[in-house]
């Protein structure tokens, strides 16, 4: 599907300019390279949920530029499989591994995570994907496929950003999903197909306030910085992803979408 608005290939292809850099900056804190709702703290408490450690095999799905990735694998010592559909993201992760030494401790694929998953039976300790779920088709085999790639015992963890949890109205809807492909799912749909896909000890926590306060800080750092952005981004584009990061933000705050943490284990 085409999107009206670009986010993923202009960010992952201008990943290393200083003012997208300093956007990063102004809007994360600590900048790991993240296009989402992440902060480094809250990956690394996921990081101890998952049980990550030297020895863990983990798959993250849509690995967006990869420096998530490289954060998590310098933080844990683990190994890490990206699995990637925007192919700026894979080249730069790719990049960035090699830059930081770690090429033989990671692998970057270019692929659709919708679609079959291109592993064994098995194959993973952990499986974690972040703000992304909702783009890929079909959330019923998504879980399916992630439960048969993981090892017995081993984790799932995800971050599903637009879980309804209000009422929104249809050009609301539009805006929130104007940058491509997007599933809105109600509360307690994730729990009920994590079951049925087989998984076990189920849990889930509400991650609203990191969505809520990085999209007004990526909207500001992005504001302060128009004319020079205008040079880089068409200008229908600049200002339909500030509209975008708008929405989030009040939808958000409003707790009308919001941003839910699943863990489960196989
Ligand atoms: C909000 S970004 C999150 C990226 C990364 N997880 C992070 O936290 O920085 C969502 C990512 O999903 C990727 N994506 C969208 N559809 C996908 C698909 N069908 N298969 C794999 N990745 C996909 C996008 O290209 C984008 O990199």
């Amino acid at each position: 599907m085409t999107s009206k608005v670009k986010l993923y290939p202009g960010t992952y292809k201008n990943y290393a300019d200083e003012i997208y850099k300093a956007i990063r900056h102004e809007t994360f804190g600590e900048d790991i390279g993240q296009n989402s709702w992440l902060t480094a703290d809250e990956y690394r408490e996921m990081f101890s949920l998952l049980g990550l450690t030297g020895k863990s095999e983990v798959l993250e799905i849509a690995s967006g530029s990869g420096g998530p990735a490289v954060f998590m694998v310098k933080e844990t010592g683990c190994s890490l499989t990206g699995l990637e559909y925007d192919k700026n993201g894979v080249d730069n992760s790719l990049k960035l591994a090699e830059a930081n030494g770690l090429t033989g401790k990671t692998k970057f694929l270019h692929g659709d995570a919708s679609e079959k998953l291109p592993f064994e039976d098995d194959s993973f300790d952990a499986v974690c994907t972040i703000d992304a779920i909702n783009h890929l088709k079909n959330r019923e085999n998504v879980l399916k496929e992630f439960y048969r790639v993981l090892k017995s015992g081993g984790r799932l963890l995800y971050t599903d950003p637009i879980v309804v949890s209000g009422i929104l109205t249809n050009e609301e809807i539009a805006v929130r999903s104007s940058i491509g492909y997007f599933l809105f799912t109600p509360l307690g749909e994730n729990e009920k197909l994590l079951s049925a896909a087989g998984f076990k000890d189920i849990r889930s926590n509400d991650v609203t306030e990191n969505m809520s306060s990085v999209s007004l800080k990526w909207y500001n750092a992005r504001e302060k910085r128009k004319v020079d952005l205008l040079k880089i981004e068409e200008e229908d584009n600049y200002n339909g992803l500030q509209k975008f990061f708008k929405i989030v933000h009040t939808l958000s705050s409003e707790k009308r979408l919001s941003r839910i943490m699943f863990y489960a284990v196989k």
